[in-house]
């Protein structure tokens, strides 16, 4: 049996703000296998991008345990960290956070090789830039001489420049138009195939997610409420905040219909959370049990959804 690469166990993120706590993360558990490309998708605000700023310690989880090879690296110094980065890598959401303005995007890439003492040769760079679909004329250039979409693709030049076993992508595409955004999956999918990477990507578009991921995690208000396989979660979703995502999508059979599930009211803050099922106040088919915590039930082939639905089903 293969070990999971990463093992997130009871992961809370907690912000203080003034007199009020956010809840951004609140007990999220799963695991990510070698080669095995896993979504992460939710409403704007659920917890994405907390989660995967804790997973590469750009944030202090405030509880719970991150395992990478087996190894809680919540508890490594920033030297040790430093060290397990060249297999942990993570794509930005914007890419101007992450890209030093002061660098050329030739030393951007070539850092990380030269901080593993692995670099050779401009060769290196030049592939690696070629991969993202950009070439020598890019070379001397830095951050404010390009494109969005460029930066993003140099970002994630960057981070595949130590073929790292592991890789958050947080919306990578989102500031990039449809070919090169075709271009970018494919790249992912030939890293996967060629070095066994494995990664996270984090992103609203839910067609792309279809195409691309093994397995899909569902998150709604800091909470993964379902996760199972692409095609069991997107054919059968069981939890109702699930279906009303899904239910956002259209459907290229139209033999198939489906109808638009809109749920009442709005997502409540993240800064009163209630227990039990974070839809208590939205969801039709809310009854007393839904304002207690809900397990996770079982509705086969690894598919778990937070639901008291799924329970009748399991
Ligand atoms: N540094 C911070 N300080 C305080 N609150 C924060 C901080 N970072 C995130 N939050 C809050 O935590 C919650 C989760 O934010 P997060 O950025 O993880 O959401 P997200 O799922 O990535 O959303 P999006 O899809 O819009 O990127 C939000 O309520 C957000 O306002
Ligand atoms: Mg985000």
């Amino acid at each position: 049996m293969t070990e999971p690469i990463l093992q997130i166990e009871h992961l809370v993120k907690h912000f203080r703000e003034g007199r009020h706590t956010i809840h951004a993360v609140n007990d999220v558990s799963f695991e990510v296998y070698p080669g095995e490309a896993v979504a992460l998708v939710g409403e704007s605000g659920c917890g994405k991008s907390t989660t995967a700023q804790c997973i590469i310690r750009l944030q202090k989880p405030t509880s719970g345990r991150i395992l990478f090879n087996g190894e809680d690296i919540t508890l490594l110094s920033a030297r040790q960290m430093r060290q397990r980065r060249r297999s942990l890598q993570m794509v930005y959401q914007d890419p101007n956070e992450s890209l030093n303005p002061q660098f050329s995007v030739r030393r951007t890439l070539r850092e990380p090789l030269a901080l593993y003492g692995l670099y050779q040769n401009k060769t290196q760079i030049l592939a690696a830039l070629h991969r993202v679909n950009l070439d020598q004329n890019h070379l001397g250039r830095r951050p404010h001489q390009l494109s969005g979409g460029q930066k993003q693709r140099v970002g994630m030049a960057r981070a595949m420049m130590t073929q790292p076993q592991f890789v958050v992508l947080d919306e990578p595409t989102s500031s990039l138009d449809m070919s090169l955004r075709l271009q970018t999956l494919n790249l992912l999918r030939e890293l996967q195939r060629e070095f066994n990477m494995a990664y996270l990507f984090i992103s609203h578009d839910l067609s792309t997610v279809r195409h691309l991921c093994d397995r899909v995690l569902v998150m709604y208000l800091g909470r993964i409420v379902e996760a199972g396989r692409v095609e069991d979660v997107f054919n059968h979703p069981r939890h109702v905040y699930t279906q009303a995502l899904l239910s956002a999508i259209p459907i290229p059979d139209p033999t198939v219909h489906r109808q638009r599930l809109l749920l009442a009211g709005e997502t409540p803050s993240a800064r009163q959370l209630k227990p039990g099922c974070g839809l208590q106040n939205r969801c039709p088919h809310t009854t007393a049990e839904c304002r207690l915590p809900v397990p996770f039930y079982p509705v086969g082939n690894g598919h778990v959804a937070a639901c008291r639905l799924a329970k009748e089903e399991a």
